[in-house]
């Protein structure tokens, strides 16, 4: 059976990550990478696993992820299953865990999922594809906490590592451990 890596992503970087898991478990699990906005028709009874990536824009994850939770939630249950949420305040080493990055950390105690596993990735900064609006707020919210602030610029925080680590981890993930 494959296995199944859902995604929300706004600029691409959640959607990249997810591809880059799939990738790095090729060679022992075939994995579909599917949209979660395309995820409805999705019949989970079909895979061994599934993994759900969301990323963060303006401090909330895309509604679409409570949606698809709610709706699927016996069956999310019932496999072995894991999250992963990406965001910019997780370029601090430090606020990238499922503790320390309150985003997940707050998504994690409201949601009535209970995933098995849980990871927090470094996304991206790419100021000149962004609209007027965004790039403003994007650099005050650099500027308040530290960060780059040269709208020229894009930066890629993600730690390649840690996802393809994160991959195994999910790979290995077996139902008991859910209990
Ligand atoms: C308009 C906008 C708002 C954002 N808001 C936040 C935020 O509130 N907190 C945060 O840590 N990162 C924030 N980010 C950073 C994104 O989470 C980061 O760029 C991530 O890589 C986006 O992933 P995606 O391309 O899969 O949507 C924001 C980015 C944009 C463009």
């Amino acid at each position: 059976m494959k296995g199944l890596i859902l995604y929300s992503s706004r600029e691409g970087q959640t959607r990249a990550i997810a591809s880059r898991i799939a990738g790095t478990l090729a060679e022992t699990l075939e994995c579909d990478v599917v949209d979660l906005h395309q995820a409805d028709g999705c019949d989970l009874s079909r895979y061994e696993r599934v993994l759900i990536g969301a990323s963060i824009r303006y401090g909330h994850f895309d509604p679409v992820l409570d949606k698809f939770i709610q709706r699927r939630l016996a069956e999310l249950s019932r496999m072995p299953a894991a999250f992963f949420s990406v965001n910019l305040t997780a370029r601090k080493p430090e606020k990238r865990t499922p503790e320390t990055n309150a985003y997940t950390r707050k998504f994690l105690q409201r949601s009535p999922w209970r995933p098995a596993l849980c990871g927090v990735f470094a996304g991206a900064l790419r100021y000149p594809r962004y609209r007027w609006f965004d790039r403003i707020m994007i650099q005050l919210i650099m500027h308040m906490t530290g960060g780059e602030t040269d709208s020229s610029k894009e930066v890629e925080y993600t730690d390649w590592r840690q996802v393809d680590a994160f991959a195994f981890e999910w790979r290995h993930l077996t139902l008991k451990k859910t209990a």
